[in-house]
């Protein structure tokens, strides 16, 4: 099928495609002019998208600094419903023990469809939409943000991907601020791929930052059986913070900017490590993670921190079996501290490349 701006009414005309991509002055076509209606029309029936797992906060960045990391994550099946222009319906989900709504405006694959459509402008028809979960709910690597950009990419990919990542990560970010919270460090790094600086929300401003040198740079990810929702996990977050924390967790945020642009991995999970603000008032919710962040680091990490709201646990290592060594010793201390049995431990490195169709 061929992309195509389909415009009917008394003016009715095809517009470029590059008219189609500076989307919103498309409206001031000579159709729209003449008040007639601009529908756009999909260019294939079906579309699917994979969106990794991310790790936000890294520490002393909490909403500001995330990355997307290879390994599992959540994939959506966009599929075009005929006839019902801007209409989202759920028709499965799978992987996730029944427990997610199937109601579009509830779901985050709902909500991330209904505002990638209207992002397009006036699709001429809605869209199905199929979720496939790779990645456990509440887990602390950025579960719901996955769903939300693997729908957006598919729906945009339905109609030729007219919108660009970056914009999509506004879809993303509507998603997350109804279930989890008003926050793109995971949605921005689950599309767009490597570390993402979100600089603001509103306006949306991200910076990509390339991790630099030639330092290997692995992640180790121990996600216990144990949940624990973001909207909960932020609830505990203090509202005030005293000057001196201020400063400390700037200048460690500062240090992990820096650690990444120079590739440092060191430096990375040593900045990652220190966060005095947030980690303190989530760790003791996690049963074990004080004892994991050690082990982590006895047995050979830079730095661990808590993925994300957790329960996973992050540690930076610059060689795959140290980081083997490291998983072992992060999950021996949920199972005798937390008491809590492991549902997956993973040494993997940085996604570049963030959504993707396959
Ligand atoms: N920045 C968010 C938080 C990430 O820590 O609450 C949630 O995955």
């Amino acid at each position: 099928m061929q992309q195509q701006i389909r415009a009917s009414g008394p003016a009715g005309g095809i517009a470029s495609h590059a008219q189609y991509r500076c989307r919103r002055p498309v409206v001031s076509t000579r159709a729209a002019v003449a008040g007639g209606k601009v529908y756009i029309d999909p260019v294939k029936k079906e579309c699917t998208a994979f969106a990794p797992a991310t790790v936000a906060n890294l520490g002393p960045g909490f909403d500001w600094l995330g990355c997307a990391v290879e390994g599992e994550g959540d994939t959506v099946t966009a599929r075009v419903l005929p006839d019902q222009p801007g209409k989202v319906v759920i028709d499965k989900i799978e992987g996730d023990n029944g427990r997610l709504s199937l109601n579009a405006a509830d779901n985050c694959i709902g909500i991330a469809a209904i505002e990638t459509l209207k992002l397009i402008g006036q699709p001429s028809c809605g869209v199905a939409l199929t979720l496939h979960k790779g990645l456990p709910l509440g887990s602390g690597m950025g579960s719901s943000a996955a769903s939300a950009a693997a729908a957006a990419w598919a729906v945009n990919g339905l109609f030729g991907s007219p919108v660009s990542k970056d914009e999509l990560v506004l879809a993303g970010l509507a998603s997350e601020a109804a279930v989890s919270g008003y926050h793109a460090d995971n949605v921005g790094p689950s599309l767009l791929g490597g570390f993402v600086l979100v600089r603001s929300c509103d306006p949306l401003e991200l910076v990509r930052l390339p991790f630099g040198g030639s330092d290997p740079l692995y992640f180790v990810l121990v996600n216990p059986l144990f949940e624990a929702p973001t909207k909960q996990m932020r609830a505990v977050l203090p509202r005030d913070v005293p000057f001196k924390s201020m400063i400390h967790n700037s200048t460690q945020g500062g240090a992990l900017v820096a650690a990444i642009l120079q590739g440092n991995a060191r430096l990375l999970g040593s900045a990652l490590d220190s966060d005095c603000i947030v980690e303190p008032v989530r760790a003791p919710l996690i049963p074990g993670m004080i004892a994991v962040k050690a082990a982590a680091k006895e047995a050979g990490a830079y730095g661990c921190t808590i993925s994300g709201a957790g329960p996973t646990a992050v540690a930076v290592v610059s060689d795959a079996g140290v980081g083997a060594r490291v998983a072992d010793a992060m999950a021996a201390a949920f199972r005798s501290e937390g008491k809590l049995e492991i549902n997956s431990k993973v040494v993997v490195r940085l996604d570049p490349e963030g959504a993707k169709f396959v």
